[in-house]
C-alpha cells in the first residue's frame, strides 16, 4: 500500500514538471492552457481574469481534454483546424508540445507554444499576443514543415475556441450593397453555423468576420458575459460554430479554404491571419468598447487622431466633375466649417474619359478637358478655401475599355480557355494582385499622384467587383488554387508600400460601400465608407450593427439630399444631421442646392460636431436601446474616458398617433458627477425642458430624461420624424 502511494506520487510529481499550464493574461481577462512538452496542447479556460491561485487550481480541476487547435486525422470525427496531405498520402496530423517561448512586443506579451507532428517533420506555432493595456488577445498559427516535396493544406484555420454550451447566443452582421453591417442575433442550436465570404475582394458585403457570443441567454447591451472575435483578414474568411453533441459549442476562424488549398513548399511559413478575442462582463456594448479601444490604439491607421470634417462630390455631382464645380463646393464645404473636400469618380482617362462607369478605370491620368490645371489646380484652390484636398481611385481593378487593359490583357484576372466574366458598367475586370509587376503598378499609382501633389490629404481607395474569374496569368498552374490568398497577399504589400512611403496620408476603404469593413484592412486605413446607402433611417441600422466591432472614428457617415439616391425616402434634415453625428461626421451633397435654413443648420451642425468630435471619435460607447428591438426608438451614448463629457443620441424610428416609447435610461456616466444637459442642433421654438439643468449620473442612469416625441416647430414644418442629440458636461 505505502509502496502504491510512493509510486502515485511519484508519478504525479513527475507529471507536474512536465505539465506547463500557461496563463495569457490582459488586464481584465485570463486564457489558460496546458502545454506539457511531449504531450497534447490543451485549452483549459477563458474568460475574467484569474489570480494565480485561482490558475493552479482551474487548471487541475477543468476538463482537460479539449484541444486548443484540433488537426485531423487520428481519434474523433469532430471539425478541425488544420488538416494537411503530405506527399506520401497520409491524410493525419498528430501534434505534440516542442516547446513554449514568450517575449514582450510593445505593450503585449507573446506567447508561442511550439509543435511538432509525431513523426513528421510538420511544424505548427501556435502564437498569442496579450496586450496589457486593452482586453484583447490576438492568436494566429505558422505552419511550415520539413518535407521531402509540398504538403498540401486542405483546411487552416487561424485558431479554435471551445465555448461551453448553455444558453449561449450569437451576435453577427450580414447585408449587402446598401444595407450593410445589418445585425442578426440567434441562440446557437445543434448543428454547424457558417459565416463566411467568398468575394475573393470585398469581404464585408453579405457577412462580416466578427462576432460576439453572449454566454449569459438573449444578447443584452450592458450585462452578462459576452466573448467577442475579430478576424482580422481582407480575403475570403469562414467562421465555424460546430454545435455538437458535447458541452461545447466549438468556434473555428480563419481564411475560407474553399477553392484554396495551398501547396506548402519545404521551409516555407504560412502565416494565418491573426483571431482577436476578447472577453467581457459589460455585455455587448462592452466587447464593443474593447474592440475599439484595441482598434483605435493599435490596428487603424491614426486611430487616435481627430478626423476631418469632409464633403465627397459623390451624391453631389456623380460623375460630372469640372474644375469650376469643384471650386464651387470646396468654397461652400469651407464656408460651412469644413475641412477637407474630397473630389469623387470621373477626373480620370484621357483616350477613354471616365464619364460613366463603364470606362477608364487603370488610366489614371487627370482628363484635362475636365480639370485643365490638373490636380495641381484643385489643390491650389483648396488651399486658398483653407481646407484639404482629397482624391479617389479605384486601383485594383480595369475597364477592358482602357488605356491599361489594351497594354496588359494579361495583368487582368480570368480563367484560361474562358471568356471574362465582366463586372460594374459592364467592362470591369480586377487586376491580379498576385503579380509583383502590378503591385508596382498600384503602388505606383498613390506614389505618382503624391509625388505630383504632395499637399493632397486624403485618398478614397475604392474596391468594386469580386474575383469573379478563377485564374491568374502571373501564379503557375499548379497554383492556381492560391489566387485567392495571393491577391491578399499582394493587396497587403502594396498598402504596405505605401504607408511606409505616406505614413501621415488619410485613406479610407471604400469598396462598393462597406465592403472592407475589416481589421484585415484597417491597419492601412484611417477608416471605411460604411455604405452607398446614405438614408439616415436605415443607417442608424447599419451604423448600430457597425458600432458593434468599429469605432466611430471610423465609420464615414455622411449628410446626403432628400429625397435620399438609394431609397428615395424624404427625411427632414435635423434627423439627417443627428445620425451623421453619431459617426465620422461628413457630406455628400451639392451644396448649392441647399435653402439658406439648411445651410446655417449644417453649419451650426458641423460647428457643434467639434465640440463633441473628441467624445464621439475617441469616447466609449454605450448602447442603450436597440433600432433591432423594434420599440420605436433607437438611442446610444458616447462617454469620455474621464467621464466627464458624454453625447446621447435619441433617434425616433417610425412615428405613429398615440405612441408611448419607452424612456431611455443613459448609461457609462459616473454616478456621482453632476452632468449640466444642453441639446445640440436645436430646430424647436423653445428649448427642452430640461435644457441647461444639472443631474447627477446616477439620476441619468437611474431614470433616463423624458424626451419629447415630436418638435415643437412651426405648422408648417411639422413631419413625422425626431431626433436630438444632447451633451453632456461635468459641472465641478
Ligand atoms: C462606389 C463607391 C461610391 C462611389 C462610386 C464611384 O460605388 O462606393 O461611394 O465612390 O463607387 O463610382
Amino acid at each position: 500500500m505505502k509502496r502504491l502511494f510512493l509510486f502515485v506520487a511519484i508519478c504525479l510529481l513527475v507529471v507536474n514538471l512536465f505539465a506547463q499550464d500557461i496563463c495569457i493574461s490582459t488586464p481584465g481577462t485570463s486564457l489558460v492552457l496546458s502545454a506539457p512538452i511531449g504531450g497534447d496542447l490543451t485549452h483549459v479556460y477563458y474568460g475574467n481574469k484569474l489570480t494565480d491561485a485561482e490558475v493552479r487550481v482551474i487548471a487541475q480541476i477543468e476538463p482537460n481534454n479539449r484541444s486548443a487547435y484540433p488537426v485531423y486525422g487520428l481519434g474523433g470525427f469532430g471539425e478541425r483546424a488544420l488538416s494537411v496531405k503530405h506527399a506520401d498520402g497520409n491524410m493525419t496530423l498528430q501534434m505534440t508540445v516542442t516547446g513554449v517561448k514568450s517575449n514582450k512586443e510593445g505593450n503585449a506579451n507573446i506567447t508561442i507554444i511550439e509543435m511538432k507532428d509525431k513523426v513528421y517533420p510538420f511544424y505548427v506555432n501556435i502564437c498569442y499576443k496579450a496586450y496589457q493595456d486593452v482586453d484583447i488577445i490576438e492568436t494566429w498559427t505558422e505552419i511550415s514543415h520539413q518535407e521531402k516535396k509540398p504538403v498540401v493544406l486542405e483546411q487552416f484555420a487561424s485558431a479554435y475556441l471551445p465555448i461551453r454550451r448553455g444558453d449561449v447566443w450569437l451576435s453577427h452582421l450580414y447585408g449587402s450593397w446598401a444595407n450593410e453591417g445589418r445585425l442578426a442575433q440567434e441562440p446557437l442550436a445543434p448543428g454547424m453555423k457558417i459565416i463566411k465570404n467568398k468575394d475573393g475582394v470585398r469581404n464585408s458585403h453579405t457577412a462580416h468576420a466578427e462576432v460576439m457570443f453572449s454566454l449569459d441567454g438573449k444578447p443584452q447591451e450592458n450585462t452578462g458575459s459576452v466573448i467577442g472575435a475579430a478576424l482580422c483578414y481582407s480575403g475570403n474568411y469562414k467562421l465555424r460554430i460546430d454545435t455538437d453533441d458535447t458541452d461545447y459549442h466549438h468556434f473555428f476562424a480563419g481564411i475560407n479554404e474553399d477553392n484554396s488549398s495551398y501547396s506548402l513548399a519545404k521551409g516555407e511559413v504560412f502565416r494565418t491571419p491573426e483571431l482577436a478575442l476578447t472577453y467581457s462582463k459589460e455585455g455587448l456594448s462592452g466587447g464593443s468598447r474593447n474592440f475599439h479601444k484595441w482598434g483605435r490604439t493599435y490596428k487603424l491607421a491614426h486611430g487616435n487622431t481627430l478626423r476631418k470634417i469632409l464633403l465627397n462630390s459623390w451624391e453631389g455631382v456623380y460623375f460630372d466633375i469640372n474644375e469650376e464645380g469643384m471650386n464651387q463646393m470646396m468654397n461652400d464645404i469651407a464656408s460651412m466649417g469644413g475641412e477637407l473636400f474630397v473630389m469623387d469618380d470621373g477626373w480620370f482617362g484621357d483616350k477613354y474619359p471616365r464619364n460613366v462607369d463603364n470606362s477608364s478605370l487603370g488610366d489614371w491620368v487627370v482628363d484635362k478637358r475636365k480639370l485643365p490645371n490638373g490636380v495641381a489646380g484643385l489643390v491650389k484652390d483648396a488651399e486658398k478655401h483653407g481646407i484639404k484636398f482629397g482624391i479617389w481611385i479605384e486601383p485594383e481593378m480595369a475597364n477592358t475599355t482602357s488605356e491599361l487593359f489594351e497594354k496588359h490583357p494579361e495583368w487582368a484576372l480570368k480563367a484560361p480557355q474562358r471568356d471574362h466574366v465582366l463586372g460594374r458598367g459592364g467592362t470591369q475586370v480586377v487586376l491580379d494582385l498576385a503579380n509583383p509587376e502590378v503591385q508596382d503598378f498600384i503602388f505606383d499609382i498613390v506614389d505618382n499622384l503624391m509625388t505630383d501633389n504632395p499637399e493632397i490629404d486624403y485618398i478614397k481607395w475604392d474596391a468594386n467587383m469580386s474575383i469573379t474569374n478563377h485564374g491568374s496569368n502571373y501564379l503557375p498552374k499548379d497554383k492556381q488554387s492560391h489566387l485567392f490568398i495571393e491577391f491578399h497577399r499582394g493587396f497587403e504589400k502594396v498598402c504596405q508600400r505605401i504607408r511606409a512611403k505616406y505614413p501621415d496620408l488619410t485613406i479610407q476603404a471604400c469598396a462598393s460601400g462597406g465592403g472592407r469593413a475589416n481589421y484585415g484592412v484597417l491597419p492601412y486605413f484611417d477608416e471605411f465608407w460604411v455604405s452607398d446607402n446614405t438614408d439616415a433611417l436605415q443607417r442608424v441600422y447599419m451604423q448600430w450593427g457597425t458600432s458593434y466591432f468599429f469605432p466611430a472614428i471610423a465609420t464615414a457617415s455622411h449628410i446626403s439630399a432628400t429625397p435620399n439616391h438609394q431609397t428615395f425616402r424624404t427625411i427632414p434634415l435635423k434627423y439627417r444631421i443627428d445620425v451623421a453625428m453619431s459617426g465620422r461626421l461628413g457630406m455628400e451633397i451639392q451644396p448649392k442646392n441647399m435653402t439658406e435654413e439648411e445651410i446655417i443648420l449644417c453649419k451650426n451642425a458641423i460647428a457643434e460636431y467639434k465640440t463633441i468630435r473628441p467624445v464621439v471619435q475617441l469616447g466609449d460607447i454605450y448602447r442603450l436601446l436597440s433600432p433591432y428591438d423594434k420599440l420605436g426608438v433607437a438611442s446610444m451614448m458616447y462617454v469620455s474616458p474621464e467621464k466627464e463629457k458624454a453625447v446621447f443620441y435619441w433617434w425616433k424610428m417610425e412615428h405613429f398617433c398615440d405612441q408611448h416609447l419607452p424612456r431611455v435610461k443613459m448609461a457609462g456616466l459616473s454616478p456621482a458627477k453632476q452632468y449640466i444637459v444642453r441639446e445640440l442642433n436645436r430646430i424647436d421654438n423653445s428649448p427642452l425642458k430640461f435644457e441647461g439643468k444639472i443631474f447627477s449620473g446616477e439620476y441619468l442612469m437611474s431614470n433616463g430624461l423624458e424626451i419629447p416625441y415630436t418638435h415643437t416647430v412651426d405648422y408648417h414644418k411639422l413631419n413625422d420624424y425626431s431626433s436630438r442629440v444632447l451633451y453632456l458636461e461635468e459641472v465641478k
